[in-house]
């Protein structure tokens, strides 16, 4: 790889810092975070050295999926505060020279929007056309599979008009109508309404979802359930609705675009991020997120497969060889916590799996999403009882699970390992109550172990997983063989140890992870071609606890980056 063969960006060169509004911080008692309490936040924001912060969805929404369910595009959520706040956090951060990306929640809106009112209101009703509908004198709908429906289906009755709404999540999110015109008018307005304002950019949520089969034929047996999600993904028209967008909002402003994109494989990516389809700058994938775990969330014996996980990040990086840009990342809202999905959580290697999944993370090339309590090594929480459970999805499945008289123990023991909210459990700040997330009731438990793992505490250790993260942070802004390089991987079938290089120019970078519990020696000059005399140590995950040994002696958990 050549630097001057590159087409630098800044959402190429950024690390993104992904907060959940909900759960960083409450400002005024109420158990649930505001936008008051980002602001009171935003110095240890800028502390970690993170160049764009993500915010999850902050609009109007009577949150029957926290915030994925909009009621008003152009207002904020009243628990989280108000549009003077939002402008507020927005210069707060650009003061410190971060740019911040909203979440764009357009496959679907809330039933509560104004628009679905209207839609539902009559058949001939102007919105109408804004939402999908199935006249019921035409029989039963074809079937679609929903993610959070009771009863998995995406079709919903309503009285009203004797027809159907289309809702691939919940029946308090019924799916917009892109084939309509006006309708697709009116999202792009209102981007051009948040660029106006200063953000810079968007996270898209499925958007690869907004292109619905004319006349919604059924699909083929083998797309049937939870595998109906890569048909949702093939609309006929979703690469056209793209451009559009990118025609009338994204090229006139210096902004990123980053679909989250359920049904995209290293086949299909480019279609949407080539720079010359000028649709969208970047994608995030789920093709690790499954690996080892099936419908439902249930685990297997994969759920930690190393060599699958190699192969398949090595393949998502191979596919940007020369077009397009890709992402990393392990742990956001809709994912476990990293170190209890790739690490080990256990008090023993805790804390070194968690700085080896970061070096991961911010060594790799493409663009590093890192969600917040990461940095300080947050785990799972494990809910032991179903009641303490928000998640819709979560609760859902654990009624159809029952009501089919399925595996409810092995049901709450997966879901220990993969349910959303452990993700969304509080921030913890410090060792008071409440993990000083909030003087109220936390809406969401908060985890148990917060007197050991917060962020107080870590602040002045210099060996906490929060100082190794802002070094990590450093290294990766300060050499752009790590941004740009080429990425080798070696030792493709050793189950324990990822190990790669990153080439730019004759700047050859060694990355050695070992993602176990054993010891392991690798003998670096039959892995690689290169003079080690001169090999110097440029960040390890062991450094400050232990003597520094002999290179390529790994510990359990051991992460080093190495210049050649
Ligand atoms: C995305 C969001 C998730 C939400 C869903 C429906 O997957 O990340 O949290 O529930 O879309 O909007
Ligand atoms: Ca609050």
């Amino acid at each position: 790889m050549k630097l001057k063969n590159i087409k630098r960006e800044w959402w190429k060169e950024g690390i993104v810092y992904q907060i959940y509004p909900r759960s960083f911080q409450d400002s005024n008692g109420d158990g649930v975070g505001d936008l008051r309490g980002i602001i009171n936040r935003l110095d240890y924001i800028e502390s970690l050295g993170v160049d764009i912060v993500w915010l999850n969805p902050i609009y109007s929404s009577p949150n029957d999926d926290n915030g994925y369910d909009i009621s008003d595009y152009r207002n904020i959520m009243a628990e989280f505060g108000t549009m003077q706040d939002f402008e507020e956090l927005l210069a707060g951060m650009h003061q410190r020279g971060i740019k911040v990306v909203m979440d764009l929640v357009v496959n679907h809106s809330s039933d509560e929007h104004e628009w679905f009112q209207q839609s539902r209101s009559s058949r001939d009703n102007p919105y109408r056309e804004y939402y999908h509908w199935w006249p019921a004198e035409k029989g039963t709908p074809p079937r679609r599979w929903s993610y959070f429906d009771p009863e998995a289906n995406a079709w919903k009755y309503d009285e009203q008009t004797d027809a159907y709404y289309l809702h691939y999540f919940s029946a308090k999110q019924p799916d917009l109508n892109w084939e309509n015109p006006k309708l697709r008018a009116e999202i792009y307005d209102m981007m051009n309404f948040w660029f106006m304002k200063g953000i810079d950019g968007f996270r898209m949520d499925v958007i690869t979802f907004i292109s619905k089969h004319d006349g919604y034929p059924e699909f083929p047996e083998e797309y049937q359930g939870q595998a109906m999600i890569d048909m949702y993904a093939k609309g006929p028209r979703l690469h056209e609705y793209l451009h559009e967008m990118h025609e009338n909002v994204m090229q006139h402003y210096d902004c990123m675009t980053v679909a989250e994109g359920p049904g995209t494989h290293i086949d299909n990516v480019l279609e949407l991020v080539a720079e010359d389809r000028k649709e969208l700058n970047m994608n995030y994938h789920f093709d690790h997120q499954s690996i080892g775990v099936g419908d439902r969330f249930i685990i297997n014996d994969d759920f930690q497969n190393l060599v699958k996980f190699k192969k398949v990040m090595s393949e998502w990086d191979a596919v940007f060889e020369d077009k397009g840009w890709g992402t990393v990342y392990f742990g956001n809202h809709d994912f476990p916590r990293m170190v209890t999905r790739w690490g080990n959580d256990s008090p023993q290697y805790r804390r070194f799996s968690s700085k080896l999944l970061s070096t991961y993370l911010l060594s790799m090339r493409g663009t590093p999403y890192y969600y917040m309590g990461d940095e300080i090594g947050m785990s799972n929480i494990k809910f032991d009882k179903i009641e303490d459970y928000q998640d819709l999805m979560t609760i859902n499945w654990y009624n159809l699970t029952k009501q089919e008289g399925g595996d409810l123990e092995e049901f709450m023991a997966s879901h220990k390992l993969c349910a959303r909210d452990n993700a969304r459990t509080p921030i913890q700040w410090d060792d008071t109550a409440n993990a000083g997330f909030t003087s109220g009731k936390p809406w969401l438990k908060v985890n148990g172990n917060y007197p050991e793992i917060n962020v107080d505490s870590q602040q002045s250790d210099p060996d906490s997983e929060l100082n190794y993260f802002r070094a990590l942070v450093r290294l990766r802004k300060n050499n752009l063989t790590l941004i740009y390089g080429q990425y080798s991987l070696l030792l493709a079938d050793d189950p324990d140890i990822y190990a790669y290089t990153r080439t730019l120019d004759d700047d050859v970078i060694l990355v050695l992870l070992n993602f176990s519990s054993n010891e392991r020696t690798l003998a670096l000059p039959e892995l690689i071609d290169a003079n080690f005399n001169n090999a110097s140590v440029l960040l390890d995950n062991y450094a400050n606890s232990e003597q520094t040994q002999q290179l390529g002696a790994l510990r359990p958990y051991q992460a080093q980056i190495i210049k050649l």
